[in-house]
């Protein structure tokens, strides 16, 4: 994972927030592993492994996510049709994995001034027919998403709109998602992108966002990771989901800064504890801080 000098996405870094949405542009577009020919080479080594899924075609902002296994020859026939398919966890894939490290690593630097411990990389590749949406929902990973051709309307709401996604949902979210759902009067309060190839944004993990594509193919790319602030935020609200379940009302994860750290400093003490009775008990644990994102059967889909 080495640092190159020219970072590929390009911000103001010095108004990077890592809890703030914010527009980026990129020279990624032109990378020859972003091609369509490599990238239908890619699919069909995703297909073998069960990391080319694809959403149904009359989908719209409030669908629930429902992505099913597709093959290459769908993927090929989108152009013509509707829907999207998306090449899931392309780290595994040990060419595409040097693409990830190639973006993650030019930024590194930059993004770990504010927002330290970059781990779990992965990239999802995104192949959207015309007006196709992709329905409102929200992720666990930080994501620089790139357009790479064609152009996407992308509507970001920020990590903390409350309005968008109560407090509840996001205590649930880790479980279920039942509680994200969408009303046509969050498009007032959203960041709107107009993406062509070589624009984008940044989305803070659990931003709510949805998309729409314009008149053509698009092709766009998320580059996804955890940080040590992710980690904390994501055990605060599984305790909170926890403290609900048991009647009692939490206050919001980062409305008592001291809470949150006496509370994370518990929960990591339990982690800590169970994974030395697994380590004991000579079961198998799993790095916390593991370099790149295990590839999931189910569960979100970062777009
Ligand atoms: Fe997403």
């Amino acid at each position: 994972m080495a640092t190159t000098a020219q970072p590929f996405i390009v911000l103001d870094w010095n108004r990077f927030r890592p809890r703030r949405v914010q527009a980026v542009r990129h020279r990624v577009d032109s990378h020859p592993l972003l091609q369509l020919g490599p990238l239908l080479a890619l699919a069909r080594r995703l297909q073998a492994v069960g990391q080319l899924r694809q959403i149904g075609t009359d989908a719209d902002a409030g669908t629930r996510f429902v992505a099913s296994a597709a093959d290459v020859d769908a993927l090929q026939r989108i152009g013509n049709a509707k829907g999207w398919a998306v090449l899931r966890y392309v780290q595994v894939d040990p060419t595409y994995r040097t693409l990830v490290d190639a973006v993650l690593d030019s930024i590194r630097p930059q993004v770990e001034r504010v927002d330290p411990g970059m781990y779990y990389r992965a990239g999802f590749v995104f192949a959207s027919a015309h007006h196709t949406v992709t329905p409102f929902h929200m992720d666990v990973e930080n994501n620089f998403i790139l357009q790479m051709r064609g152009h996407k309307t992308l509507y970001v709401w920020e990590p903390d709109d409350m309005a968008t996604v109560s407090e509840q949902a996001r205590d649930r979210f880790h479980h279920d998602r039942d509680l994200i759902r969408w009303r046509e009067e969050f498009r007032a309060r959203a960041h709107v992108f107009e993406l062509h190839a070589g624009e984008g944004a940044y989305m803070p993990a659990t931003s709510p966002h949805m998309a729409e594509t314009g008149d053509d193919l698009s092709v766009t790319m998320s580059f996804t990771y955890f940080t040590d602030a992710t980690r904390r935020d994501a055990w605060l609200h599984n305790l909170h989901y926890l403290i609900r379940r048991a009647g009692i009302r939490p206050p919001a994860v980062g409305s008592h800064p001291v809470l949150d750290a006496l509370s994370y400093q518990a929960v990591a003490a339990l982690v800590g504890a169970r994974r030395i009775a697994r380590r004991v008990g000579g079961r198998a644990v799993d790095p916390i801080h593991a370099p790149y994102a295990a590839p999931r059967p189910l569960g979100g889909t970062p777009a």
